[in-house]
């Protein structure tokens, strides 16, 4: 079949882009848990067309000659999936050092003797909290118990313990019993990341958002920790972008390093970039990944800086955090070009302060973990079912 170029750039004179270091395959937007802070697109359920099996070994076949190495099964869940195994499997024979990122739910001992025997190299575990009511509050799904279920069955099956575990206002005075669970069920590596406003999380910001006290006081207790366990286990806590006055360099740099590929073949230079306006998306259906990466309009959009506009423009610090997040720009600044209003430079900036003012109002989520903040009128969301 010929290869049709969707969204083809205009002809440039810039240096080639480096290879694409990961692939995010996003094999489903399917899930068994509904997430008020998923990151998936509000309206995932109007995708439902997924790639097939031999269509995803195309891509990893093609991602792996464009030169990434890393590769993520994702999604929703990917163990929704029941052709998994086929694609870890080819994942290996390519090469690729391929990582699992599972609510847990669907990881029965059958499949996970079945993912090692495949080649799986990597799986990281999703909690939502300490508790189980917290837990299967977040989540909306009895899934708790299951959780420290599967935890077992990674360290039986040898695998590094990689927990993941989102924060915000509602679990981050849980942050020592969540690293105390973690410690329990023997991981290696804890993330605490905490969210970032994107897809449902964004929703739901003044449901979520912490005070800047909840977030001093929970960095305070990971570096006790730290000090106490050393090398035992690695704890990343990860600040949010609001209480920052400087942007992260979001996905390393556009088109730099991260390629995505959404349940539909829709190819992306980073998680949310379907909510951006007229980056008309290329599908991996139509074009060659290796078009795609290279000269798609949506994958040169913010690529280099020549896009940049004042502050970043003449910024001394552009290089190093490449103007931050376009989709925090479009959401708060209404334009992607923009500076990310978590820059202090940002004449947005105004923006993101009135958040923070208004969870700092709001005061904290109590000792029950889960009271909605008082000032806050609408209910939480949760990510509803396709
Ligand atoms: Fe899209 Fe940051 S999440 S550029």
């Amino acid at each position: 079949m010929d290869r049709v170029m969707q969204g083809a750039a205009a002809p440039s004179s810039a240096p080639p882009p480096p290879p694409p270091y990961w692939l995010l395959a996003e094999l489903t937007y399917r899930c068994p848990l509904h997430c008020a802070f998923c990151y998936n697109p509000l309206h995932y359920d109007a995708v439902r067309n997924e790639l097939s099996t031999a269509e995803w070994v195309d891509v990893l076949r093609q991602a792996r000659a464009l030169g990434a190495v890393q590769l993520g099964f994702s999604g929703g869940e990917p163990l929704v999936r029941d052709d998994l195994e086929e694609l870890v499997a080819e994942a290996r024979r390519l090469g690729f050092y391929s990582n699992l990122i599972t609510s847990g739910v669907g990881l029965t001992e059958t499949r996970i003797a079945a993912l090692k025997e495949a080649g799986l190299d990597h799986i990281q575990l999703s909690f939502q909290d300490s508790t189980r009511e917290l837990n299967d509050f977040l989540s909306s799904t009895r899934t708790f118990e299951l959780k420290r279920k599967v935890a077992r069955l990674i360290k039986q099956y040898d695998y590094p313990m990689v927990m993941n575990c989102v924060l915000h206002r509602y679990n981050l005075p849980h942050v020592g019993k969540i690293i105390d669970m973690a410690l329990e069920l023997g991981a290696e590596y804890l993330e605490l990341a905490n969210t970032q406003y994107y897809g449902w999380a964004m929703k739901n910001r003044d449901q979520l958002m912490p005070t800047l006290q909840q977030v001093r006081d929970a960095e305070r207790v990971v570096a006790q920790y730290r000090e106490r366990i050393g090398a035992r286990c690695k704890l990343l806590f990860v600040v949010p972008d609001y209480f920052e006055d400087r942007p992260k360099a979001c996905m390393n740099g556009w088109g730099q390093v991260f390629l995505g590929v959404a349940p539909d073949g829709v190819a992306l230079p980073c998680h949310n970039a379907r909510d951006l306006p007229g980056l008309d998306l290329p599908n991996v259906r139509d074009a060659s990944l290796a078009a795609i990466w290279r000269d798609s309009r949506a994958f040169n959009a913010y690529r280099g800086d020549d896009w940049m506009q004042e502050p970043c423009r003449s910024c001394d610090e552009k290089a190093r955090d490449l103007g931050g997040c376009r989709c925090q720009a479009f959401m708060l600044a209404g334009d992607a070009a923009a500076a990310d209003p978590v820059c202090a430079k940002s004449p947005h900036r105004h923006e993101v302060d009135r958040v923070i003012a208004f969870a700092a109002r709001a005061g904290s989520a109590g000792s029950a973990g889960f009271t909605p903040p008082a000032a806050v009128e609408q209910p939480i969301l949760f990510r509803t079912d396709a």
